[in-house]
């Protein structure tokens, strides 16, 4: 049994077969329906329960149809409808109580801390489906999305560009593992988590982090972007939009990347705020992908989890 809740936590090796599972499983599904599972079913007659203290689209309709293409049910639990997210029962009691019911949990929350503690007291695997901290599941299906699209992540160049937030701090840990160039253009004030980028230059990660736009996106592969106020996020909004101003993802910043780069938005989008509808419905954008992948993606984190 593994748990999935930070890159940093896996071996690079773990990593790829993660990667290159999810884009075997993917071709011999070939164009199924969503919900009709795969000829190999290893989550038969088991049950995957989320739990989401926030709101979600993509991770939560991703997630249900892994479960179901891999033969399993699955049981989505909102915060207000539990007593632990009402405050009730503390999270080893409900960590006790779900390893009784279910084969895998995966969590979204607003704080990490709250991940750590359940696997402490579970009895089976958790998934780390968004926290304050990263989005890790986020990042693995991305890479599968570039690979697709660009071929090896290694030695190429993804620009981050706008909040240094939980994706972004996902996308350092994996740009070590990985070996990617990543370099990530965004405001002092709104830099990446500090102890997220001092290791990974300890571990030799080829990460430049600058507050020019332009120098970040220069000749990259990829321009990625986020919501430059996350679900977490407390401080005053308006102000942070202000500084973040700059840091949008427009054609003139489009330009400055290779000719053949494409552009990634995890979603929702703010559109006009940190990227333009030009660039997001442009030819260059792979958002639509990115969410299709999702399914796939985790779908090999769920079964490595299981292992
Ligand atoms: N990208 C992502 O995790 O989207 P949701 O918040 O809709 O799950
Ligand atoms: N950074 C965003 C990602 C949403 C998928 C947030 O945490 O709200």
């Amino acid at each position: 049994m593994n748990n999935f809740i930070n890159i940093s936590d896996l071996s690079k090796v773990e990593l790829r077969s993660i990667i290159d599972s999810a884009k075997k499983r993917k071709s011999e599904r070939g164009g199924k329906p969503h919900s009709q599972p795969d000829e190999n079913q290893p989550l038969n007659g088991k049950t995957m329960i989320m739990i989401f203290e926030k709101t979600s689209t993509r991770t939560r309709i991703s997630f249900d149809l892994a479960v179901k293409q891999l033969g399993g049910s699955s049981i989505i639990l909102n915060q207000d409808e539990i007593h632990y997210g009402k405050g009730d029962e503390t999270i080893k009691d409900t960590a006790k109580v779900l390893s009784q019911y279910a084969d895998i949990l995966m969590i979204r929350t607003d704080s990490h801390n709250n991940v750590d503690e359940f696997k402490k007291h579970l009895e089976i695997p958790i998934i780390n489906g968004l926290t304050n901290q990263g989005h890790p599941c986020q990042v693995m299906s991305d890479i599968l999305t570039f690979e697709e699209l660009k071929g090896n992540i290694k030695d190429k160049t993804i620009a981050w560009i706008g909040d240094g937030n939980n994706v972004s701090n996902s996308f350092i840990e994996a740009a070590v593992k990985f070996q990617f160039k990543l370099n990530i253009g965004c405001p002092k004030k709104y830099q990446p988590d500090s102890k997220i980028v001092k290791l990974a230059k300890k571990n030799n990660c080829q990460l430049l982090i600058t507050e020019d736009p332009y120098k970040a996106a220069e000749g990259a592969d990829c321009i990625m972007t986020d919501k430059w106020i996350s679900m977490s996020d407390k401080g005053d909004k308006n102000k942070k939009k202000k500084i973040l101003k700059k840091y949008q993802v427009n054609k003139k910043i489009m330009k400055v990347a290779k000719l053949d780069s494409i552009f990634m938005h995890c979603l929702p989008a703010s559109r006009e705020e940190e990227v333009t509808s030009e660039v997001m419905d442009g030819k260059q954008s792979v958002v639509w992908l990115q969410a299709f992948n999702r399914i796939h993606a985790q779908k090999s984190i769920i079964e490595w989890c299981m292992k």
